[in-house]
């Protein structure tokens, strides 16, 4: 029997997308049957590695390099779904990493529970996408992506709180700020299965951004820490520019993420 780290790892370890994706659903399903048992299940120990295994395509460019395309065209659109199938992958590696990485920290069963079930949804959303661009007549790997969408996972390597604080509460809680307008490109071109996919992707996000906040909170609360100052001074910390607007406030208060964290990091801080 693997323990929780392990099966962390070999999603990790796992290149080709539609196979790591299967893996990690597998091993959620293997832990919310050893769950049903009521006891915790070994959490053990691991090593993930440094970067996560990628296939050798997509083509990993600086955001810069990665040529933009209008989103009224079929090319477009491709476009942009390729970059959601881009995203969601490393949804997928980004939640069984916090697992790996900071296993040493006890937690309760809860908090495990959470970034499964986050990593099983990030898993099923790629294999959408991935299923809407090969309708179209694309696929995962067709285009370049953006290389560097690890680095708040390296930035946060060491530092549990500003995991939680950078990757569910900002880049997770940006995605609920932007999917509406990438629904409403795809209702335009009548394109029903992308809608569809975008659809449970908003819903199910809301569920991971609000992961981030509770243990976000329960760290706070642990270690007796105020964590509103938490968050912002983290975030100035590890995350590299400014928030900006405008955000989705209803669907952030929804995922316990309320105006006084993020309004104040849209503006550097006053110089002394
Ligand atoms: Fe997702
Ligand atoms: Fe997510």
């Amino acid at each position: 029997m693997m323990t929780l780290s392990e099966m962390a790892v070999d999603v990790l370890t796992c290149a080709d997308g539609r196979e790591k994706a299967a893996r990690s659903l597998a091993h959620g399903k293997a832990w919310f049957d050893m769950r049903k048992t009521g006891d915790l299940p070994d959490i053990g120990t691991a090593s993930p590695p440094d970067f996560p295994a990628r296939p050798d395509k997509p083509e990993l460019l600086s955001p810069r390099d990665v040529p933009r395309r209008r989103p009224g065209t079929d090319a477009g659109r491709i476009a942009l779904l390729h970059a959601v199938a881009h995203i969601e992958l490393n949804a997928v590696d980004l939640h069984w990493d916090i697992i790996a990485r900071f296993a040493d920290v006890k937690m309760p069963g809860g908090y495990y529970d959470d970034w499964v079930k986050a990593a099983t949804e990030e898993s099923n959303h790629f294999n959408m996408v991935s299923d809407c661009l090969e309708r179209l007549g694309s696929h995962y790997g067709a285009l370049p992506a953006h290389a560097g969408m690890w680095r708040a996972a390296e930035d946060t390597a060491e530092d549990f709180m500003g995991r939680l604080a950078v990757v569910p509460m900002v880049l997770e809680a940006r995605g609920l700020d932007v999917t509406p307008g990438m629904i409403e490109i795809f209702r335009k071109a009548k394109d029903d299965e992308s809608v569809a996919a975008l659809e449970v992707i908003y819903a199910e996000e809301v569920g991971h951004v609000a992961y981030g906040s509770k243990w976000f909170h329960f760290l706070c609360g642990r270690h007796e820490l105020d964590p509103k100052e938490q968050f912002h001074s983290l975030v100035r910390k590890y995350f590299h520019g400014l928030l900006r607007p405008p955000f989705n406030e209803e669907k952030r208060a929804e995922a316990g993420l309320p105006p006084d964290f993020y309004w104040p990091l849209t503006e550097d801080l006053p110089q002394e």
